[in-house]
């Protein structure tokens, strides 16, 4: 039998390879590649197909109803679950050190524990008494759930096991440590196999586990995405430092939709959930101002209005700056290339920055028409008229292209205040009474009817 060689992973994604790189090769990180132990051989591949027992393959369809949700109580919580947790499912919920993962799955702990079920919550990064005092600061030291502060993970599924609560939340994964596996806590071996036995145990007994990960920074740490693919579903708990609002976003998810958010905002006493996204994120506003463009989005299911903002200016000689916070940067390119190619309106020699106000990250490329327009608002000094709404995708040809959910997006619009919105020809507007809809079929169209030139 061949001896295994050693094997490295990355600890940012998880990536194997057979020999060591400064660079991940998977997901292009720096040091992030780690030796890890060799995983055991098994036995030979030729026996396989005679050693198993046949197991039972059985129809697609079934007679058994759904399984039950547990609700948390928490609109927005459930909502990103899709309706609440799946009893013997795994959630991962990710986010970077210090954003609100602890004090948000506290207080979901409480809440769940509230409607009867039974939680308990394992802490390995806090004493218990820095746990029941947060509890107290968030008005939920009475709520019945079961606190353990511990990092062995055998101990905690021996506990979990006779115990047998409805919910386990486990923070962090990075802490814990599996006897039967060489390798530090935090390590790719470590993270990884603690996870598998949380998932199996979830599997095996019924119970819903909640596993939090950290995102890291540095390389000796591995990340959640090393996990990402073991677990039912997968949450992102992101948010700029700065702001109060922390968005939870489903990023996977085998019970329900992926890409739903559910929004909050960080106050001295926890999280507050908002209910009105839209309202929330235009409320601080200023004056109309070149530059700032609402576009109409959707996250999720839900539709939610956000503020764009372009800011263009004399770069100094060398390459210009082009500045996104909260967009993807590749798609600024595009549209700057589409802008000058179709519509011979040039960003050469000006520095470009690109913000979505409030901290949200919008994905869409119905995001494009709004980007242009906040571009040119800002390079041509005018200011585009406050109540008016913009969203459409942009095609390399220059020609914009309708988005789903045309009607949603409109009818947002129009319930927020707003009288105008600038939409692909040819979307399906649907009937949203007192919004005036101007159709426009390309880019050039846009700029000749809101800049007067073309
Ligand atoms: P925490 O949940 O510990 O973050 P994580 O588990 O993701 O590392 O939250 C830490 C931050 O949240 C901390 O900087 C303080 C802030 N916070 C509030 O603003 N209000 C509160 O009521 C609580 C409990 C925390
Ligand atoms: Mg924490």
């Amino acid at each position: 039998m061949s001896r295994s060689a050693t094997t490295f992973a990355c600890t940012a994604c998880g990536a194997t390879s057979r020999k060591w790189a400064g660079r991940c090769e998977a997901c292009g990180a720096w040091n992030t590649i780690q030796e890890e132990a060799p995983l055991s051989q098994g036995p030979g591949a030729r026996a396989l197909t005679q050693r198993g027992k046949t197991v039972p393959l059985t129809d697609l369809g079934t007679e058994e109803p759904p399984p039950a949700r547990i609700s948390s109580g928490i609109g927005e919580f459930d909502r990103v679950l899709g309706g609440g947790l799946v009893p013997a499912s795994a959630v991962l919920v990710g986010g970077d050190p210090g954003i609100g993962k602890s004090t948000l799955l506290l207080q979901a702990a409480a809440s769940f524990a509230r409607t009867g079920a039974r939680v308990a919550y394992v802490s390995g990064e806090e004493a218990s008494a820095q746990v029941r005092l947060r509890a107290g600061r968030l008005g939920l030291a009475q709520a019945p759930v079961k606190l353990a502060t511990e990092t062995a993970l055998r101990d905690i599924l021996t506990t979990l096991d006779a115990e047998r609560p409805d919910l386990a939340i486990v923070d962090s994964i990075q802490t814990m440590w599996l006897d039967t596996v060489e390798a530090a806590p935090g390590s790719v071996a470590q993270v990884r196999a603690a996870a598998h036995e949380l998932v199996s145990f979830a599997k095996r007994r019924g119970v819903a586990v909640v596993i939090v990960g950290h995102v890291t920074k540095e390389g000796t740490i591995a990340g959640p995405r090393v996990v990402e693919h073991m677990v039912d579903t997968v949450l992102y708990f992101e948010g700029e430092r700065g702001h109060q609002f922390r968005i939870l976003r489903s990023v996977k998810n085998r019970f329900g939709p992926a890409d739903e958010i559910g929004v909050f905002e960080m106050t001295g006493t926890g999280l507050a959930e908002v209910a009105n996204p839209s309202a929330l994120f235009l409320s601080a506003r200023d004056a109309p101002a070149p530059g700032s463009v609402v576009f109409a989005g959707i996250e999720g299911t839900r539709p939610v209005l956000t503020e764009i903002q372009a800011l263009v200016a004399p770069a100094p000689p060398g390459s210009p700056r082009r500045t996104v916070v909260g967009l993807d940067s590749g798609r600024l390119s595009t549209i700057l290339a589409v802008l000058d190619a179709r519509c011979g309106i040039p960003f050469t020699g000006l520095d470009v920055f690109l913000n979505v106000a409030g901290g949200l990250r919008v994905n869409e490329p119905a995001a494009d028409l709004a980007v242009a327009a906040a571009l040119l608002s800002a390079r041509e000094d005018v200011a585009i008229p406050p109540d008016t709404v913009f969203f459409g995708e942009i095609s390399l040809s220059g020609a914009l292209r309708p988005v789903a959910q045309t009607e949603n997006r409109l009818k947002e619009a129009q319930k927020l205040g707003f009288s105008q919105a600038v939409v692909p020809a040819g979307s399906r507007l649907g009937a949203v009474p007192g919004l005036k809809v101007r159709e426009m079929a390309d880019l050039t169209a846009v700029v000749g009817e809101m800049f007067g030139a073309g």
